[in-house]
């Protein structure tokens, strides 16, 4: 199968109207996307066509169960203009274990890596160059199968498609701690990157941005009283010099860029700690003064700086630090990603 994507290229490209040096975050999209059907029980030869709607039948399951996942990678360019993924492997085997919670098939890692670095080198000239850019990638799977019959289709697709883009976050991240609405429950879907996570998150981050927050930050279900993570990043917390933050379960994703950071902290003698984070004592250490930082980390939002928090109704700042950890860590991250250190990990993979 992998041999034969058929490739129907764009007759004439809209690169030239887009401003590489103000791009936002992922509402331009590249000239091509990628598109692979499965029916009749098994993937079908995907293709490569330019970027347009899709047709879906009214009954399709997506519509109306919801059987929809994603994920977000993204697509750098060195000096050089050699072209990098970062530990794409690992966005293929997540987007695999959401497909089995949502009873999409599985799709065979080498259909995906194979379709998704021919889509690249087709639209290689959309990887931006300038700092703080990159190529976003968005792959989606989703029920096209039809029926009102609340099971699972019978056909799906994949879809994967691109927006050459800047930062996630406009300025600096105001949060609210959650305290009575939840993202995610024990035996749930919190771990998978279902759409549906994402819409149930809508109405308590507009109820956070009305009081002037940008994300929530999610609590567990249960007590309320823990931190999990954020609409779109993991969480981490400085207390002193130790960074800390959620361990992965059901409820949490198992974010890429979390586990990087874990690993790049621990060798640079960072001390780390994977523990469950109280409410309680973030409040606490905010008041005393050892609470140094917060920051999401995520593909999108890669690091981003947390610069206070709101709880209860009241708010609490953040220092403002010379060399924080979260600049450190982004610099080591970032460098990484586009080709400008070593990679120790083997975690970039060329085109
Ligand atoms: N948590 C949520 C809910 C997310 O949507 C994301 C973004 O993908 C993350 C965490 C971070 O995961 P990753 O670093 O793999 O992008
Ligand atoms: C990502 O970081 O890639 C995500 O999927 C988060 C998304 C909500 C923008």
């Amino acid at each position: 199968m992998k041999s034969h994507i058929e490739i129907q290229r764009i007759e004439k490209s809209k690169i030239d109207s887009v401003d590489f040096n103000n791009l936002p975050f992922g509402s331009v999209f590249s000239d091509h996307m990628l598109e692979c059907d499965y029916k009749d029980g098994a993937w079908q030869t995907p293709i490569i066509k330019p970027y347009s709607p899709i047709t879906l039948d009214p009954s399709a399951k997506i519509f109306h169960y919801g059987q929809s996942i994603f994920e977000g990678m993204k697509a750098y360019k060195d000096s050089e203009g050699k072209m990098m993924l970062f530990r794409p492997l690992e966005n293929c085997r997540r987007l695999n274990k959401s497909a089995e919670r949502l009873v999409i098939p599985q799709i065979p890692e080498d259909v995906f890596m194979d379709g998704l670095k021919k889509l690249l080198e087709v639209d290689s000239a959309w990887i931006p160059t300038n700092e703080g850019s990159s190529l976003y990638i968005r792959p989606f799977m989703f029920a096209t199968g039809s029926g009102f019959h609340a099971s699972p289709a019978d056909a799906y697709k994949l879809v994967i498609c691109t927006a050459p883009s800047g930062a996630y976050f406009a300025g600096k991240v105001k949060v609210l701690i959650e305290e009575k609405y939840a993202r995610a429950a024990n035996g749930g879907v919190g771990f998978a990157k279902a759409g549906g996570n994402y819409a149930a998150q809508f109405y308590p981050t507009q109820l956070a941005m009305e009081k002037g927050y940008n994300q929530v930050i999610w609590t567990d279900d249960n007590s309320h009283q823990f931190i999990e993570e954020a609409g779109a990043m993991n969480i981490f917390v400085r207390i002193n010099d130790t960074l800390i933050t959620s361990p992965t379960s059901d409820r949490i994703l198992d974010g890429i860029t979390r586990k990087s950071i874990l690993q790049i902290a621990e060798d640079a003698g960072i001390k780390t700690e994977v523990r469950k984070i109280s409410v309680g004592e973030v409040v606490e250490a905010a008041k005393n003064g050892n609470l140094k930082e917060m920051f999401g980390a995520g593909t999108a939002a890669v690091i981003s700086p947390i610069a206070g928090f709101g709880y209860q109704e009241n708010d609490y700042d953040l220092p403002e630090l010379e060399n924080p950890f979260a600049s450190q860590l982004k610099k080591k991250i970032t460098d990484i990603q586009t080709n400008k250190v070593e990679d120790p990990y083997g975690w970039r993979v060329f085109l």
